[in-house]
């Protein structure tokens, strides 16, 4: 299933224009503090396809019929784009534990590339809810080996993925090899360059967040 969050008006359209806007883009700080509020916005939406359970609490005058969350997801996140929207779930699930994966685009001579999966560290997965947030879903590739390699540390029951900006190509790939998972995007773009940016998409989601890495 896929959710674009921009089909209805709310803020996260404005930080959504605001991350793609190359005249503010630029302010780092700014850059990071609109990831994280897409990350809070992510997490508010889904927590209403969660499981509440009903509690009574004390007030200070009587006994309150409340409700909450059933149970606290594991947020995960790719290293590194995906740090300021980890960080706006884990606002929102502060009781959550997290797994963190860095994976990255080893690019072979003749253009091509694989995703090289280099560090995974993870709470155990089995039968729990796992939300995986990366900015950008482009090609699909990266976000498909992290569950794939996830999927090794126990059997989540759902697995929810955040995306800023989702391409169509990449939503559909996802879709064919995780058929279960749901996606949540702030929006859609349908085009990839040759070098798997997003189009019109914002750039280099890591490098805008955290500065350019050096070229190898
Ligand atoms: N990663 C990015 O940071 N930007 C893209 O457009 C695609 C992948």
């Amino acid at each position: 299933m896929i959710i674009n969050l921009s089909q209805q008006h709310s803020l996260i359209s404005n930080w959504i224009s605001e991350i793609r806007d190359v005249s503010i883009q630029q302010d780092r700080m700014r850059f990071r503090t609109n990831l994280e509020r897409i990350g809070e916005i992510a997490a508010y939406e889904i927590s209403k396809v969660l499981p509440f359970v009903e509690k009574e609490v004390e007030t200070q005058l009587g006994i309150a019929k409340s409700k909450v969350l059933l149970e606290q997801p594991i947020l995960t996140t790719i290293l590194r784009a995906g740090l300021p929207m980890h960080q706006g779930l884990l606002n929102y699930f502060d009781k959550a534990d997290s797994a963190f994966v860095a994976a990255y685009r080893k690019h072979e001579k003749d253009g091509s590339f694989q995703i090289s999966l280099e560090y995974l560290s993870s709470p155990d997965l089995e039968n729990r809810i796992l939300i995986i947030s990366d900015p950008m879903l482009a090609t699909g590739a990266s976000l498909v080996k992290t569950i794939k390699c996830l999927k090794d540390e126990g059997k989540p029951k759902e697995i929810h993925i955040v995306a800023a900006i989702a391409c169509s190509v990449g939503i559909e790939y996802v879709k064919r090899e995780e058929p279960t998972v749901t996606i949540w995007c702030g929006d859609i773009d349908e085009e990839l360059t040759a070098k798997n940016y997003i189009v019109p998409g914002l750039g280099d989601a890591g490098d805008l967040a955290y500065g350019s890495k050096r070229q190898n």
